[in-house]
């Protein structure tokens, strides 16, 4: 059965996207990669993957959300059954739930660590700290895993509850009350700290472009970062666009998306590196930049206190928006597939994706010694979970522009794009060959063992491959 459900506005998808989109990606993920990265020739790589990979695979994804007005899962038996290909298609759907649970499951703990720093930042208590005292403050959180549980519970809770009173009455106006505000928080705080901090020194670092300084592993870690950050390959989209009203433009929608959220990446990256230089501290501080370096920042600054409180609430908004789109694809799923209702469905999900996400809050703690678990997968569990995603987000995005771009026909995609056949051209060329090819490349990334001449041969084996999937899906297509 087809949900039927429908946004409330053509504009409605918009707002869910850029929420889904706008996270902690954007505004932990996104300045730390940079900064250990050595700053602009990362933010290069970074704009050039969102605007040649990211934005195509945006499109078919809405476009077979929008196609199949389903599910993932079941949007996905949905086409491979209209279309006559392989049901082996539907992995997509799989692949995606699976993401959307571990995504969530660290998602949610990481989200945590920022509501306590709300916490910290609003009661003052890092207050004129020095730097030791703002580290042993962040290596206690992740030494609790009662606090870390709590916090994690708090956050997956709240998050759950949202997505539970449905998409009107939950993700729509959790968004419209959300979205705004943060837009306001976000220009405060830049406001704040191109006042206090040194925001020539920030461009400077995030401007200069200098492809040299970029390593291989660079180069690959900004094609993942374009990925996460765009919500890309795990059905996440599929799912908020399944309700996107036909009249609403897939491609300028698109645009708009990628825009937006490449444009708050960019403001996060300015404000924080202002603060970052403007304190004297190091930028190349790796996923502690939001949670040791930049607390020590506003504990120097004059009303660093609120600044920072206000701060670490934008941090929880922005998760929080991104959370609901975690849970709604496999929530959606359960409903249509088992007539659950909404409130359970969303339970069911969550609970066990909470359960998950306690392997990950012991991953700093119980578990960050050598245990059973390092000694068979070489890495913490935390280490592990996050591998997975980077391996399932790029091999669903890959299939979603394969699948897209060889299986949709002609009157299709024209119906959902709505677009001159010079772009249509441009658009399928970039599904059917250069996102998948790029991809292949990211994918290879997350196989730490691949190195050196096995690394363009596997490449080259994913990529004949795709080609083969192409052409099987034409003779299936034109046999029938
Ligand atoms: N895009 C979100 C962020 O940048 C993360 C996310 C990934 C959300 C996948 C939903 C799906 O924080």
């Amino acid at each position: 059965m087809s949900t039927h459900n429908v946004w409330t506005h053509k504009g409605t998808f918009l707002l869910a996207a850029v929420g889904s989109a706008v996270g902690l990606g954007n505004l932990w993920r996104f300045p730390y990669l940079t900064g250990e990265n050595g700053g602009g020739a990362f933010i290069l790589i970074y704009a050039l993957t969102i605007f040649a990979v990211g934005i195509p695979i945006l499109i078919a994804e809405i476009m077979l959300g929008r196609n199949s007005r389903r599910s993932p899962i079941m949007g996905m038996r949905f086409l491979t059954r209209t279309h006559k290909t392989s049901r082996g298609w539907e992995t997509i759907g799989w692949l995606g739930a699976a993401s959307a649970f571990i995504i969530l499951s660290f998602y949610s703990v990481i989200a945590g660590w920022a509501l306590h720093y709300t916490g910290l930042m609003l009661t003052g208590s890092l207050d004129g700290a020095d730097a030791e005292t703002v580290a042993a403050s962040f290596d206690a959180l992740l030494a609790s895993p009662p606090l870390l549980t709590l916090y994690h519970s708090l956050f997956i809770g709240a998050s759950a509850l949202i997505v539970g009173l449905g998409i009107h009455r939950g993700i729509e106006n959790g968004l419209r009350v959300l979205m705004p505000a943060l837009f306001v928080i976000l220009m405060v705080v830049l406001v704040y700290s191109a006042a206090i901090g040194d925001l020539a020194a920030a461009a400077t670092f995030l401007f200069t472009f200098n492809v040299a300084d970029l390593s291989l592993e660079g180069w690959l870690q900004a094609m993942g970062q374009s990925f996460f950050t765009l919500s890309l390959g795990m059905g996440a989209i599929m799912a908020y666009g399944a309700y996107m009203s036909s009249d609403a433009s897939l491609t300028r929608t698109a645009f708009a998306i990628a825009v937006v959220d490449t444009a708050v990446a960019m403001i996060a990256g300015l404000a924080i590196f202002a603060l970052v230089f403007g304190a004297g501290l190091d930028p190349g501080e790796g996923p502690g930049l939001m949670f040791v370096t930049l607390p020590l920042a506003f504990a120097e600054m004059p009303a660093g206190a609120l600044l920072g409180g206000i701060f670490f609430i934008l941090v929880l908004g922005a998760a929080i928006s991104s959370s609901i789109s975690l849970i709604e694809p496999v929530a959606a799923f359960l409903v249509e597939r088992f007539d659950l209702e909404r409130p359970q469905a969303v339970s069911a999900m969550v609970i066990a994706s909470w359960a998950l996400g306690l392997l990950t809050v012991f991953s700093f703690n119980l578990m960050a010694e050598e245990t059973l678990f390092h000694t068979l997968f070489g890495r913490s569990a935390f280490g592990l979970l996050e591998l997975l995603t980077n391996i399932f987000m790029p091999l669903g995005g890959m299939l979603i522009a394969l699948f897209a771009g060889w299986a949709l026909t002609h009157g299709e995609v024209m119906k959902e794009m709505r677009t001159n056949e010079t772009w249509f051209r441009v658009w399928r060329f970039l599904v059917r060959f250069i996102a998948p090819a790029a991809v292949a490349f990211v994918f290879l990334r997350t196989i730490p063992q691949v190195e050196g001449y096995l690394l363009p041969a596997i490449g080259a084996v994913v990529i004949v491959g795709a080609f083969a999937a192409g052409r099987t899906f034409l003779a299936e297509r034109q046999g029938s």
